[in-house]
Parts: C-alpha cells; structure tokens; sequence
C-alpha cells in the first residue's frame, strides 16, 4: 500500500503554471474554472492542529480552457492564519483545537469573540462574489483569478449566529441560497436563512428552539421543505462556554435520543414533520425530493460519530485503520410525522457526494459520485458512481493514487443526467505529485490527467464555474 499519509503534510508553496502537461484530451466544451478547497498548513511554529479540519485553508484553481489547463494555488489569508504566523503560534480556536484552554479565558472570549474565519471546507458563489466556506458564520471573499483573498463578507443584516454550514443550498427555480445556522445560548437556535439572488441581507426562512442542539455539517432541500438530520450528537451549549474544550469536544454522543429529521416548510417556516429515526451520524446530504406524502432524503452515514474521532491528524498518521468513508443510506420521512424507515442503497462505501447540481438537484435522481474505499481500511483509494435506482456501482482505481472529491461537470447542451465529465484531484505520494482527473463520466473511463508540479494536501469540497471568471 502506497503511503496516503503524503495528504496529510503542510504544502507551503504557492505557485502559478500558465500551463500543466496534459495527458489525454480534454474535452473541447471543458471550459471554466474548478475552484478547489481544503487545510494545507497543519501546524504553527512548534505548535501542531488537532484534526484534519483545523488547518489553514488554501485554494486552488484550475481553469481550463482550449485543452490546456492552467493552474493556481494560494493561502486564504484569514485572520486566524495571519495572526498565528505573527505570533508564531496557533491564536483561534479551530474546530477540534483551542489554544485558549483556561476557563478565564474562554469567560474573556466571550465577551470578545473571535471565531475563525479560517475557510478551508468549500466555495461558492453568492451572487458576484466568490467565497471561501467554514463553518462559522464569515465567508471570506476572493479573486477567482489570483485566489487573492479580499477580507470577510460584510452581510447587510443584524441576524447573529454563532456557527454555518459550509454547505448550502442553492434552489434551482429562485436562485436563492438557503443555509443552515445555529445559535448557542438560553435558548438555542436552528435557523434556515436565505439569500435572494443578488442581495447581500440573510432572511431568516425557518427557526427552532432547541435544548441540546445536534452536530450538523449539511442539511437537505427539496422544492417546498428543508429537511434537518438531528443525530444524536448533541451539546449543552453552557459547556461550550465553561468546559474549556475545543469547539467538537464538547458535543457527547447519546445514541438513545435516536435520530430526528425536522422538515420545516419554506414558505411559512412551520415544521410539517419530526421523524424519528434510528442513532446515527453523517455528515453530508446528498439530496432529496418529494414523493406523494413523503420526502426522500439520501445521506451518506456512520452507525456513530466515531468517524470525527477517526479524523483527528494522529489517527491518520498512525498505522491504524483509517475508514474515512461511510455508507449511502435513502431515508423516506413521511409527512404525517411517522419514524423514518432506512435503507442501504449500496455495499460500496462512499463520501465527499456529489449529484449534477441543478439539473437533480431536489428532484428523483439516478446518479451519485464519491470517494469510495478499494482496499479495506485504506485511505480514500477510488473514485464511485452510483446509480441510486439501480443500484449499479462504477468504480475508478489506481493503484497508490488517493482521489479527493469528484465534481460532476455537464456537458453544455446535454440533456441526459450522467452526460458530461468528473473532476477529480487525485494524490500520487509515490511521485509526490497530485493531478487532475477527468473522467467520462458515462464510461467511467479516464479522458486525460494534468499534473500538478507538488502533492496537494487532501481537502474538502470544490465547485466548477462554467462562466468566465476573467476575461480573456
Ligand atoms: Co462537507
């Protein structure tokens, strides 16, 4: 087994290649920009980051255009990142490491609060502006073409949260960005706040009291509903003021309180339906839709939230196991507010999923893409496609090489599901390299890869942008 590990040291160089030797053809209609995110920096003078979420972020772009691809990548310039290197040493509280561990000083944080705007999960558009997502309430804002960062989104609101999901929703019909929030005091708050295209003021669309409020890093969206997975992973938010730990630390894994999906109605906010349904953890919706007098929600899912636990840098540097993906779980919740009944939709594990955003976006839907597993316990080592009505999986493997997140890109004018390609960063350590993969991805085959001039860190999430972003 080729070292994996390779994705899990800090990559310091920022670099431009006008032009990345290419092998294969790309496609002559691949024309855009696959922005990329994820941690490249996993420690500060001699102080390390706990977890694979905590490093400092760093984007990477890759614009392609005529068949050649060009090739950019740069730090997010957060303030967590630039205060720590000034003061040679970690300053923010990231998500599963707290600098600041004494109680007198969590009391002064919060009356001083300075949550990270270290954004290294994903990006997005929100109307002209491209942003850098974490999971606190601060997209930091960037230029497309030098990944220059240009300072935190000022909204033109006076909603607080306390944290975001790095994961929105963009409704296919409006155009609108809908997102999930919380806030954490006497009482909490789930909250679903929208963004109309072209505005910079958060709307708050549905909220929740709740009394220990649940881990939730994405949420579902069909046409009327939003769906919230409430898995039993759940804080008491006065231990998030006394207890000193990091920000994950805090929540505890009580397996009784079972699942329970809130389906709120976006019009009015009301909640239609609260499913109960059997403990469980994930991380991401893939994507849901009405059916008669029931939503289907699709998730990939743990039994349990271990696999936070199995993500902190240590585990993964170790010679442990790292399972690091979990399984494709369809739950059908019925609006009357009965419990949600589960089923496997395939033996073949996956994570990082992603659909043809828009064209299945909240509607029934036949294809999934994912990291998966080839070889048992080994790091991310192939790439899935799903056919959630079938039931067919394609695989993409090659041997040594660890593929990040597959983004599906539409072939313009296609009017099939599956017609276009994926893109993939995928890691050589052998050659400490990563590359662009491109996928057919009808064939499951390979049409070219571009190699990038260094091994890229394992990140989170990335977004094709079809539209120019420069002129050229
Ligand atoms: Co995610």
């Amino acid at each position: 087994m080729t070292d994996y590990r390779r994705g899990f040291e800090s990559l310091q160089h920022e670099v431009y290649e006008p032009a990345l030797p290419v092998e294969g053809d790309l496609p002559d209609w691949l024309t855009g920009t696959l922005l990329r995110n994820g941690p490249a920096q996993f420690g500060v003078g001699d102080q390390a980051y706990n977890h694979w979420f905590d490093g400092h972020a760093m984007l990477h772009a890759f614009r392609m255009v005529d068949g050649t691809v060009e090739y950019r990548n740069r730090f997010v310039a957060s303030k967590s990142r630039q205060e720590a290197l000034r003061q040679g040493e970690i300053v923010r509280s990231e998500f599963a490491t707290d600098p600041c561990m004494s109680i007198f000083g969590r009391v002064m944080s919060m009356f001083d609060p300075q949550p990270t705007d270290n954004a290294s999960i994903n990006v997005a558009r929100l109307d002209d502006a491209y942003v850098a997502l974490t999971e606190t309430p601060l997209p930091v804002r960037f230029d497309p073409e030098t990944l220059e960062t240009a300072g935190v989104v000022a909204f033109e609101d006076d909603i607080d949260v306390d944290t975001s999901t790095a994961h929105p929703h963009v409704e296919p019909e409006t155009g609108r960005t809908l997102s999930y929030a919380a806030s954490f005091g006497r009482p909490s708050e789930y909250k679903i706040l929208g963004v109309p295209p072209g505005e910079a003021t958060r709307k708050v669309v549905a909220r929740l009291n709740v009394d220990r409020p649940s881990y939730m890093h994405s949420f579902g969206m069909t046409e009327r509903y939003v769906i919230l997975s409430e898995w039993p992973l759940v804080v008491n938010p006065l231990d998030l003021l006394l207890r000193g730990k990091p920000f994950i630390e805090n929540f505890e894994w009580q397996p009784e309180r079972g699942t329970r999906f809130r389906v709120l109605r976006k019009s009015d906010g009301a909640e239609v339906a609260t499913c109960p349904a059997d403990p469980a953890f994930g991380f991401h919706h893939v994507n849901a839709f009405e059916r008669g007098d029931e939503v289907v929600c699709d998730i990939v899912t743990y039994p349990d939230a271990s696999i936070i636990d199995d993500l902190y840098l240590d585990r993964l540097r170790s010679d442990a196991p790292t399972p690091g993906t979990g399984y494709l779980h369809r739950y059908r919740l019925p609006l009357d507010g009965g419990s949600a009944p589960s089923t496997l939709q395939s033996e073949e594990r996956i994570e990082l999923p992603r659909i043809h955003d828009g064209h299945a976006t909240s509607q029934p839907y036949r294809f999934v893409y994912g990291v998966g597993t080839h070889t048992p316990g080994n790091f991310t080592d192939q790439l899935v496609r799903m056919n959630v009505e079938t039931g067919t999986v394609q695989t993409w493997h090659q041997d040594g090489t660890y593929p990040g997140e597959p983004v599906f890109v539409p072939r313009p004018g296609g009017t099939d599901e599956g017609d276009g390609v994926v893109l993939s960063v995928v890691l050589h350590p052998t050659e400490e390299r990563s590359f662009l993969l491109v996928l057919d991805a009808d064939s499951w085959t390979e049409r070219a890869r571009a190699t990038v001039p260094h091994a890229v860190p394992f990140g989170f999430h990335g977004q094709f942008f079809g539209a120019p972003t420069r002129d050229s």
